[in-house]
């Protein structure tokens, strides 16, 4: 349906999946998908000019219909022919009727049960299920459990994502019935990834146990490395969070006068003992440069490191034509060996 060699795809990562990395995926005969829900209209169509420039591969983009300039977004892939999009909130029915039109295939990502048949409904042509133990915001239950139950409900085709980043979770995804994999943190943790090097040696030196939910970080459910940054956000009290907010408001002076105003409020709720939401809001407001200050500045001690709890197993950067290489090497060994128990039993 893709048009890729193999059934694997590298997915969106905000700042992370640029057209070099998405380059290097479908050149490795993977399906790469552009991270775009973080770019304006006009960097976007930049990113899918550039990508289109360095590969003759298809790729896909990701977007989300309530960023400034999603009409654009779509206008540009439509006229670039661009192959598929991804997307977390579905685009209105009428955009979901341009892409089709256009032929081009919608892929959404889905975190629930609901969500797959809610995304179905509206015309998805197939769906990346991902498991609680993916990287960035993910919902509750694991892969295995998402994957099963979804695949039951659903006809059209499924790829599981969420913890992978080998041969054997490839046999095991297509075992299920799912159609392949998408890998966000193993792609990240590649040669081509542009992450700075110092947060790509803290990704590897991330333990299992220590990439964990928040819901502080941005108010929503965030897998991420549990730096002392995060730890302490996690931890944080109504008093600790709204200084907390406070000060990454002023260190990165993101904020319009009305947040302020906001803090004010937040600051008489918390006396009250109200509940958290607008320290959050504000927190949520500053997020994405928080994360850049580790992923694009390379400053993994006082920024965000959104993750899958994948990345405790990984030890390497491989390119990522080495790392589909070995994933289909790994892949063939698996499939040999359900063929040799299949013959031993019959
Ligand atoms: C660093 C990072 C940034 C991410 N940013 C986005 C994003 O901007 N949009 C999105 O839909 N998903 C995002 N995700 C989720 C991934 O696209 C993917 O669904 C997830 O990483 C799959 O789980 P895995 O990390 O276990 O492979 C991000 C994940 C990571 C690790």
């Amino acid at each position: 349906m893709l048009g890729c060699e193999y059934p694997i795809i590298q997915t969106a990562m905000g700042w992370v999946a640029m057209p070099e990395l998405v380059a290097a995926s479908s050149n490795a005969g993977a399906f790469g998908f552009l991270a775009l829900a973080t770019a304006g209209p006009k960097e976007a169509i930049e990113m899918m000019d550039q990508t289109l420039a360095l590969t003759d591969k298809p790729f896909g983009i990701n977007f989300h219909m309530f960023q400034p300039g999603a009409d654009e977004i779509v206008q540009g892939v439509i006229d670039r022919k661009i192959k598929a999009v991804s997307y977390s909130r579905s685009p209105t029915p009428e955009f979901i009727k341009a892409f089709k039109e256009a032929g081009v295939i919608c892929i959404p990502t889905v975190g629930a049960l609901k969500h797959a048949l809610k995304a179905e409904q509206l015309g998805a042509d197939a769906l990346v299920v991902q498991g609680s133990e993916g990287g960035g915001h993910t919902g509750s239950t694991p892969t295995t459990l998402l994957l099963s139950s979804v695949l039951e409900n659903v006809k059209i085709p499924v790829v599981a994502a969420g913890g992978f980043r080998d041969g054997s979770g490839l046999a095991a995804s297509l075992a299920w019935g799912a159609s392949g994999i998408a890998m966000g943190t193993r792609f990240m943790m590649t040669e081509e990834s542009p992450v700075p090097h110092k947060t790509k040696k803290a990704y590897l030196s991330a333990d299992i146990e220590n990439i964990k939910i928040t819901k502080k970080f941005d108010g929503m459910s965030h897998r991420l490395i549990f730096n002392d940054y995060i730890a302490k956000i996690d931890r944080s009290n109504p008093f600790s969070l709204f200084i907390i907010s406070i000060t990454s408001a002023w260190k990165y002076k993101q904020l319009t006068k009305s947040s302020y105003l906001d803090l004010m409020k937040s600051f008489f709720a918390m006396l009250k003992g109200d509940d958290l939401t607008i320290s959050q809001s504000v927190m949520s407001a500053n997020s994405p440069a928080i994360i850049q200050k580790a992923m694009v500045e390379g400053s993994p001690d006082e920024g965000a490191m959104p993750s899958g709890q994948v990345a405790g197993l990984i030890s390497n950067l491989p390119t990522c034509k080495d790392l589909i290489d070995q994933i289909m090497k790994e892949f063939s060994f698996a499939a040999a060996n359900f063929k040799k128990i299949e013959k031993d039993s019959s």
